[in-house]
C-alpha cells in the first residue's frame, strides 16, 4: 500500500511502499541504513543483509544520493528517531539514479548554496523552515476568518506608491508607467469600507538597495485593515494575531522547531498582551544606554531596535513616531499633531520590525492638505483621496512582513532562507 512519511504512524506493523529520495546513506558488510525523505518528512530505512534479497542489498549499498525510489518495508517503532518510526525495508524500486549531487552532506559556502537554491531547499533545514513558513500562513487564514475579516486581493501591478517613492520597480504599462506594488494598503482601505474588515496576503516590491540580513526585494505581506477601529483596537488585533501565529507554530511544527534547534522557551510565553512604548521614551531609553548617534525625528536602526528588543522577552510596540518620518496617510495623534497613531512592532531577540501600521486619515481636508505637502495628484491617487468623501469613517491597518515574522519564530539569521526563492540586491537566480 502507498503512503507517505507523515502517515507512517497510521500503519503500525503494516508494510507501506513510499514514493521517496535518498537523503544520505550508511552501511556496512551487513546492514545499509537509508535515510529516507518524501516531502512530508524524513523516515529512516533499515536494510539487513539477512531479511532481503541478494540484489536488494546490493543495490541499497550502491545507490546515490537524491536517487528517486519506491521503498517498501514494514513500520516498526523506533524511539530514537525524531519521528518515533523506522521501515524495515524489504524491497527497493529505483525511479531515476541522481547523478552526482552537488550538495553533499559537507558544510558550503553561502553563495554556492543559493547558486543551487532549486536544490538546498531539499535540505532537512530548508525542508523545516519552508514548514514553518507555511504553518505561519495557515494560521493566519485561521485567525482572521475567525475574527470575521475577507480576504481581499490587491493589484499588483499600481500606478500609486503607498510607502514613498524612491524605492520603487517601475515598468511600462502599455503607455502608461506603472509600478510594482510597494503595499497594498491604499486599495485595502477602499475594501474596508465595503466589507469591514480586510486582509491581503501577496507579494510586494522594494528597490531598496539596501543589502542586509532584514531585507530582501520581494516579500510577502499580511495586511488587514479594519473599519471603526482605533490605533488602540488595531494594537489589540495585532497582538492577538502575532499571539495566534506563534502558539499555532509550537503546536504544530514541534518537529520542524526541533530539527531547527529554536529554543521553544523563547515563544512559549508570547502571549497577548505586548508591551508599549512611545517613541519619545524609546529616544530617552536609548540616550539612556549610551546611544548618541539618534536624536529626535530620527528613525531606528536595527542596533536601536535591538536594544529596544532586548529590554523585553515579548515582542514590543514602539508608538507615536513623529509625522515627518512616517507615510503620509497616517493620521496625527489629535493630543499632539507632531507624532502620528501608529506603532512597529520589534520583534524579540534583535529579529527587527515585523510589523508596520496606523490609524489612517480620515477626514477630507487634512488628506488634501497632505497631498499637497507630498505632491501627489493625478489619476493614481484620487480615488484614495474620495474615499474621505462618502461616508469616511475612522479606519485602522498594518502590514506584518511574513519572511521577517519566518526568521523570527523559526530562528533564522539570514532572511534569504525563508523563502523559497529569495529575490535579493543582485540576485535574481534561481
Ligand atoms: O512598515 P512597512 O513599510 O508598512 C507598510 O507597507 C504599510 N503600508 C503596511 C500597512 O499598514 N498596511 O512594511 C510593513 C512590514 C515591515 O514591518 C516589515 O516586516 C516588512 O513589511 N518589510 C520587509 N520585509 C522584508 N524585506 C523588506 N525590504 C521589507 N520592507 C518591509
Ligand atoms: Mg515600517
Amino acid at each position: 500500500m502507498k503512503t507517505t512519511i507523515d502517515q507512517v504512524k497510521n500503519h503500525l506493523d503494516e508494510t507501506v511502499t513510499i514514493g521517496s529520495w535518498l537523503h544520505n546513506k550508511r552501511s556496512s558488510g551487513k546492514i545499509a541504513f537509508l535515510q529516507l525523505r518524501d516531502g512530508t518528512g524524513f523516515i529512516q530505512g533499515v536494510v539487513p543483509k539477512s531479511a532481503v534479497s541478494e540484489e536488494v542489498f546490493e543495490l541499497s549499498k550502491t545507490l546515490t544520493q537524491e536517487t528517486s525510489l519506491y521503498v517498501t518495508g514494514k513500520v516498526v517503532e523506533d524511539s530514537r528517531s525524531p519521528l518515533g518510526y523506522e521501515l524495515q525495508v524489504t524491497d527497493v524500486e529505483v525511479i531515476q539514479e541522481a547523478e552526482d549531487y552537488p550538495i553533499t552532506p559537507k558544510e558550503h559556502g553561502t553563495e554556492f548554496l543559493m547558486d543551487h537554491r532549486h536544490l538546498w531547499l531539499r535540505s532537512k533545514k530548508q525542508h523545516a523552515i519552508m514548514k514553518v513558513r507555511n504553518e505561519i500562513i495557515r494560521s493566519t487564514y485561521e485567525f482572521f476568518n475567525q475574527e470575521g475579516f475577507v480576504k481581499v486581493d490587491p493589484p499588483i501591478l499600481t500606478g500609486a506608491s503607498a510607502e514613498g517613492t524612491t524605492e520603487l520597480f517601475h515598468t511600462k504599462y502599455f503607455d502608461e508607467d506603472a509600478y510594482l506594488s510597494q503595499s497594498g494598503q491604499l486599495y485595502m482601505e477602499a475594501a474596508a469600507m465595503a466589507l469591514g474588515r480586510v486582509f491581503s496576503f501577496g507579494p510586494t516590491f522594494r528597490a531598496e538597495k539596501s543589502k542586509t540580513r532584514r531585507h530582501l526585494i520581494e516579500f510577502w505581506m499580511i495586511e488587514p485593515e479594519m473599519a471603526f477601529m482605533d490605533h488602540d483596537d488595531s494594537l489589540q488585533m495585532q497582538e492577538e494575531y502575532v499571539s495566534h501565529v506563534v502558539q499555532s507554530v509550537l503546536q504544530n511544527c514541534k518537529l520542524e522547531l526541533e530539527t531547527l534547534e529554536r529554543d521553544t522557551s523563547k515563544l512559549e510565553n508570547i502571549k497577548a498582551p505586548f508591551p508599549r512604548i512611545t517613541y519619545d521614551d524609546a529616544i530617552q531609553f536609548l540616550k539612556d544606554q549610551g546611544f548618541d548617534d539618534i536624536d529626535w525625528g530620527d528613525d531606528f536602526g536595527a542596533p536601536h531596535e535591538t536594544a529596544i528588543a532586548e529590554a523585553y522577552d515579548k515582542p514590543v510596540f514602539i508608538t507615536h513616531f513623529p509625522v515627518e518620518i512616517k507615510a503620509f496617510y497616517m493620521k496625527p495623534d489629535p493630543d499632539n499633531p507632531n507624532v502620528a497613531l501608529c506603532a512597529d512592532l520589534i520583534a524579540p531577540e534583535g529579529y527587527g520590525e515585523i510589523i508596520g501600521g496606523s490609524e489612517r486619515i480620515d477626514d477630507f481636508e487634512l488628506m488634501k492638505q497632505r497631498y499637497q505637502e507630498h505632491e501627489l495628484d493625478g489619476p493614481a491617487y484620487e480615488w484614495y483621496l474620495q474615499l474621505r468623501k462618502y461616508g469616511s469613517v475612522p479606519h485602522s491597518g498594518f502590514g506584518l512582513g511574513l519572511e521577517r515574522t519566518v526568521a523570527w519564530i523559526a530562528g533564522i539569521e539570514h532572511i534569504r532562507e525563508t523563502i523559497p526563492f529569495p529575490r535579493l540586491l543582485n540576485r535574481l537566480y534561481p
